[in-house]
């Protein structure tokens, strides 16, 4: 709409040094010497849904860090959208690696680099600049709410409760959230499916102190080495999953479905370049781009134990630790496959060690239908502003609530992501290219208006 077009045009520079202001507030949700910022962030956030025409907008306080919701009701008869973020950052170490500032953002070469900049808040940014421009020009077909939470980057612990709880103030005709990727500016996409997650700790503990490894070296199981072989007890030579039981729920996909998700395009020896691999791994008789979104999987995501100081310590450890997650896919449920890690763990811990086993957060997969009205409306804004129509992908990542939404609101939830695979998310040099957060701007409103539109049809 060329009402739409005129006003971001002519904004499009204040629009940006507003997501600068954002980014600048490090919001750290994982560290408690960031509460502080969590707060300043929130009140930012809260400030901006008015200046861009809420009616109101609150912050709710919380255990952990605080939930900001903002709404313009223009008719109780018209369909409503919630709009889901976070503004919340993953924490931007290592700091030698950045070539700016995590919080100081910069452009160069069209390019936004900050923490956060793609992840999340410079796409919710572009929805509260795209709410702007409805409100402003007078055009919005649709009432908003949002919701925009300081706690995903950390499993949103306070999130479910919250919107349990508030359910009528969060009624709504479908969650809107824009905190995934597509393919390329050139080749426009929609995850249709999240993974849901599980995420545990283990301790193995043998001897009650730490050793001399000559003195008592040959005599005692290694808490280390124990770990390592449970750990590595957990893949069979197939590449799958060895805990009996972890397949149980899942759904296969039909081969029609596996074909369309086929269409993605992807270059396998661009893949392995890019990451610095000689050759990739995975379960058996899936496609790269079906083991990271439509399998299951399990990753040690990080383990350590006795000495990993400077030089050499001759030492048996008594204890060893690991941070294990799993990625599930529909119909696994996340208290299930924690439950199950948890007793495996346990289950298969040699006599000489002891085990302690506990869950971290989860969150259930989700799925998009492609023939609901709200898959269609994204897909069409896209295709309005793209001129593609946009190709249907399985996320491999995990929004922890996406699930929850569904349950507890009885919508459906529509990812429409302008982030890209190579924005560096939770890496050093975060980034968002600028001509994605503002095709996000453009592309917003149509939804509004198409999903309007289908609705009354419906
Ligand atoms: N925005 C991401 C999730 C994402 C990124 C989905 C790209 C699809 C494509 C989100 O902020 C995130 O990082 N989620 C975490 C979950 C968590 C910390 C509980 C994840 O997926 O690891
Ligand atoms: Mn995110
Ligand atoms: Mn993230």
């Amino acid at each position: 709409m060329q009402v739409w077009k005129d006003y971001q045009d002519k904004n499009k520079d204040r629009f940006l040094g507003e997501l600068m202001t954002l980014l600048r507030i490090p919001s750290v949700s994982a560290r408690s010497e960031h509460k502080p910022d969590m707060k300043t962030c929130a009140e930012a956030v809260r400030a901006a849904l008015l200046e861009a025409g809420a009616d109101k907008a609150t912050i709710f306080a919380t255990d952990g860090h605080p939930i900001v919701y903002g709404e313009k009701i223009i008719d109780p008869a018209k369909p409503t959208i919630l709009v889901y973020g976070h503004y919340d950052v993953q924490p931007p170490d290592p700091l030698e690696l950045w070539h700016s500032g995590p919080f100081e953002p910069v452009v160069k070469d069209g390019r936004l680099y900050a923490r956060g900049s793609a992840d999340d808040k410079g796409q919710v940014h572009m929805h509260i600049k795209a709410f702007e421009t409805m409100v402003r020009t007078g055009t919005l077909t649709c009432n908003v709410k949002f919701i925009i939470e300081g706690e995903e980057e950390v499993g949103s612990p306070n999130l479910g409760k919250f919107v349990e709880n508030r359910a009528p103030l969060l009624a709504c005709d479908v969650v809107l959230i824009s905190d995934t990727s597509m393919l390329s500016l050139e080749t426009p996409s929609i995850d249709v499916g999240l993974r849901g997650l599980s995420y545990i700790e283990v301790t193995v503990t043998g001897p009650n102190r730490d050793l001399h490894s000559g003195v008592y070296g040959g005599a005692i199981g290694n808490p280390v080495t124990t770990l390592a072989e449970m750990i590595a007890s957990m893949h069979d030579a197939h590449g799958r999953v060895n805990i009996p039981g972890f397949y149980e729920d899942v759904k296969e996909l039909p081969g029609a479905e596996r074909a369309e998700l086929a269409r993605a395009p992807f270059d396998e020896a661009a893949y392995k370049t890019d990451l610095g691999v000689a050759a990739l791994w995975g379960e058996e008789g899936y496609s790269t781009n079906e083991r990271t979104g439509i399998r299951p999987t399990l990753e040690v995501n990080g383990m350590w134990g006795g000495y990993t100081g400077e030089g050499a310590k001759t030492v048996l450890p008594s204890k060893a630790y690991a941070k294990i997650s799993c990625r599930l896919v529909p119909d696994q449920k996340s208290a299930k496959i924690t439950e199950l890690l948890l007793n495996h763990l346990r289950k298969i811990a040699p006599p000489y060690v002891t085990v302690e086993a506990h869950e971290h957060h989860g969150g259930d997969p989700y799925i998009t239908p492609v023939d609901s009205i709200e898959y269609k409306a994204a897909s069409k804004a896209m295709e309005t502003t793209f001129g593609k129509t946009p190709i249907p992908m399985r996320g491999g990542g995990s929004i922890p609530i996406t699930a929850l939404f569904e349950k507890t609101l009885q919508v459906k939830v529509v990812l429409l992501g302008f982030g890209l695979d190579s924005d560096n998310l939770h890496s050093p040099n975060e980034k968002f290219d600028l001509a994605n957060y503002y095709k996000g701007i453009e592309t917003i409103p149509w939804f509004h208006q198409y999903f309007a539109e289908m609705k009354a049809q419906k």
